[in-house]
């Protein structure tokens, strides 16, 4: 067919000619397909190895016979059951098509040509695509210095300086994908009164349930005094229903409203919010998960430094690291044995590459892998 990519380009709107379109991780039928490979093991997109809850799956399965009828389009039990877990009323629940649905929700409603959005460059590819295919400027902020006590990370002054009278949204990843960073409770808080009212402060908490630091900030109980903030979390990571795509915001019940007023119909699918109630109940799955995440952490952490390897310590349930050779040829090596792992270049982070942690076979088999790669390089 001939190339009518200028054609096209010409008809769409600025800020959709200007995105670099997401790069997911490699699904493993493709790796299949590509190289032949079997047994293959995906570390890209920082899922729960431990599979989906079993409750979830059950319950899933004594829905299926009724998939001839469209699902609530209120999400009404999810909602609810949402509303009672975090303490909060059911109007300031709102559901997505996986949090990123929220994400451009945020992005309809409060940004447009003549508006900015701020968020620190290293953070979550999505908060850039969404903004820009709205036409809304990117105030992008200086990270933390690569010697910093967590380098790479959101510098929350330079985040601030960014924000003026047209920014729309502030997004803060927390902890950040793909650096592993985070926020004490402290600063953040700090930083959120500093912001103007007329600001909608999105706090992106898609790995809360795995972090496990003291001073890590417990945000509901912010919602009373920052009509502003809006939080959102997924059943994507710690539970383990990534590919049901479902995904939740709290907020003021107001902010709530006018998400919903972008929001389709039903953006979210009968068997996601069955899923979604089932592992909600599920707390010992989501304790065993926690635990393999820590226990994986230490045990990729150990070994980078054992191999001599730069990386940045994260509290979320993946780890970038650097090697001596350069990154795209690790993750080709890798892709060989039948690894997938990310690259994240599309980050500005050429240097690095970002392993989701596995279960304790699976990291073995990447550091392993990674050792041989490596360790000929020397
Ligand atoms: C920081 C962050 N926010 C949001 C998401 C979106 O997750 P989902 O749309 O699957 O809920 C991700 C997924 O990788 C993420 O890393």
């Amino acid at each position: 067919m001939t190339d009518r990519r200028e054609f096209f380009a010409g008809l769409a709107v600025p800020g959709v000619r200007s995105i670099q379109p997401y790069e997911p991780g490699k699904p493993i039928s493709e790796l299949e397909r590509e190289h032949g490979v079997s047994d293959i093991i995906k570390l890209a997109s920082n899922e729960n190895p431990l599979g989906s809850s079993a409750r979830a799956i059950e319950a899933c399965q004594q829905q299926m016979h009724g998939l001839q009828l469209y699902p609530d389009g209120n999400g009404f039990e999810l909602k609810q059951a949402l509303a009672d877990k975090h303490g909060v009323d059911i109007s300031q629940v709102t559901l997505g098509n996986g949090s990123n649905d929220i994400l451009e929700f945020v992005a309809r409603v409060f940004l447009a040509p003549g508006k900015n959005a701020v968020f620190s460059e290293h953070a979550f590819a999505v908060y850039p695509l969404v903004s820009m295919a709205v036409g809304a400027r990117l105030n992008i902020a200086s990270p933390n210095a690569p010697d910093h006590d967590m380098p790479y990370g959101h510098d929350l002054d330079a985040l601030r300086a960014q924000v003026n009278d047209d920014t729309g949204v502030i997004f803060i990843a927390n902890p950040n994908n793909p650096t592993g960073t985070w926020l004490d409770s402290e600063s953040l808080h700090a930083f959120i009164s500093s912001i103007p009212e007329h600001v909608i402060v999105v706090l992106d908490e898609a790995y809360v349930e795995y972090v496990c630091e003291d001073s890590y900030p417990h945000s509901l109980p912010w919602l009373q005094q920052f009509p502003n903030l809006l939080i959102t979390r997924t059943f994507s990571k710690v539970y383990g229903l990534a590919g049901l795509r479902i995904g939740y915001s709290i907020s003021h019940p107001d902010l709530a409203d006018m998400l919903n007023r972008v929001r389709q119909p039903f953006n979210t699918n009968t068997l996601a919010q069955t899923a979604a109630l089932a592992a909600l109940e599920d707390t010992d799955h989501l304790n065993r998960s926690v635990d393999s995440n820590q226990q994986g952490l230490q045990q990729i952490s150990k070994a980078f430094d054992d191999l001599g390897l730069q990386y940045i310590p994260s509290v979320g349930n993946f780890i970038c690291f650097k090697t001596a050779l350069p990154g795209a040829e690790v993750y080709q090596g890798l892709l060989r044995q039948g690894i997938i792992i990310r690259p994240v270049s599309n980050y500005g982070m050429p240097d690095f590459l970002r392993v989701t942690v596995g279960s304790a076979q699976q990291n073995d088999r990447f550091l392993q892998a990674l050792t041989e790669l490596t360790g000929a390089s020397k």
